[in-house]
């Protein structure tokens, strides 16, 4: 694996998995690369803020093979994934992904807890939901460390039995009536501390995300795959198909790892 833009690093072996210790070199220089704009961001004023999304498409532009996203992944792809997570206070997904992916909370011996950010060795996961179709009783909700309760984000009108079950181990947060206003919702999640917000998605979440103005930054692994199938693409957003609206990115590095490719965008202002 090695930077190929801007400029040419050195050749760096993927780190997959985090385990106990310092983070060795290859993972410190990669985590360097991903950690500067948020840093800057967050560096003066606040609530500083900072929502990043990090995703895996073929080469092709699908989402997922079979459903998942684990046939698109990689080594490479894998130490982002741990990087980006251990460099973030909190972890934000739809309700589709927090299920098809069997989302758990977030485990402090699978991040690198040198990159944490002071004071919380483990991101709170948010997932957010119109219907609170989650089981209460899931992992997900009971299994949270202290300090990072999972958060489910829904709206006002949605049925206060389900409200008050999911509310025995999780945090509650309304944000629009009848839809996830997501705008209110990041603004709750500020309000709570959370500044370095990670997104894994799936595509429906990031195009509400994107047609609301929210995303700052794309990080993308481009998996040497041709899915084809009916996949949705990363971001499926509403208004692009209706108003074929689109948003400026700039490149800010690509590493490479085998045939594999790991860009990082940042949204133009
Ligand atoms: N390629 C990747 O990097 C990647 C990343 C993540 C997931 N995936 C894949 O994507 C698939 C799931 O895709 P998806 O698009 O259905 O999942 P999603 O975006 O995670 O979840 C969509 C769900 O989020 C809830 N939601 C409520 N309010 C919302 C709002 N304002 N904006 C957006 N979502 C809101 C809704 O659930 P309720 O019905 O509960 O209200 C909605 O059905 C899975 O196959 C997963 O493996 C791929």
């Amino acid at each position: 694996m090695r930077q190929i833009y801007p400029t040419q690093g050195p050749e760096l072996t993927p780190v997959p998995k985090a385990r106990p210790g310092s983070p060795p070199a290859a993972v410190q220089e990669v985590a360097d690369l991903y950690g500067t704009e948020a840093a800057l961001d967050s560096a003066h004023g606040q609530p500083a803020g900072w929502l990043r999304a990090n995703m895996v498409a073929s080469a092709d532009g699908a989402a997922w093979l079979n459903g998942r996203t684990g046939g698109l992944s990689g080594p490479a792809d894998r130490m982002v994934f741990t990087i980006l997570r251990s460099l973030s206070d909190l972890i934000l997904v739809g309700a589709g992904t927090a299920s098809a992916e069997h989302y758990r909370p977030a485990q402090a011996d699978e991040l690198w807890a040198q990159l944490r950010p002071p004071g919380a060795p483990v991101p709170a996961i948010a997932v957010v939901t119109a219907n609170l179709s989650l089981d209460p009783d899931d992992q997900l909700l009971t299994g949270a460390a202290p300090g990072a309760q999972t958060i489910v984000i829904t709206t006002a009108s949605a049925p206060a039995d389900r409200k008050a079950a999911v509310a025995r181990h999780g945090r509650i947060i309304e944000a629009g009536q009848h839809r996830v206003d997501l705008v209110t919702a990041i603004a709750e999640l500020r309000r709570l501390g959370y500044s370095g917000i990670l997104t894994e998605g799936g595509p429906t979440l990031l195009g509400h995300l994107a047609d609301a103005g929210l995303l700052d930054e794309l990080c993308l692994t481009t998996s040497p795959m041709l899915a084809d199938g009916s996949a949705s693409r990363i971001v499926n957003s509403p208004s692009t198909a209706t108003d074929g609206k689109t948003a400026r990115l700039s490149l800010r590095h690509v590493l490479a790892d085998e045939s594999f490719l790991l860009s990082r965008y940042v949204r133009e202002h």
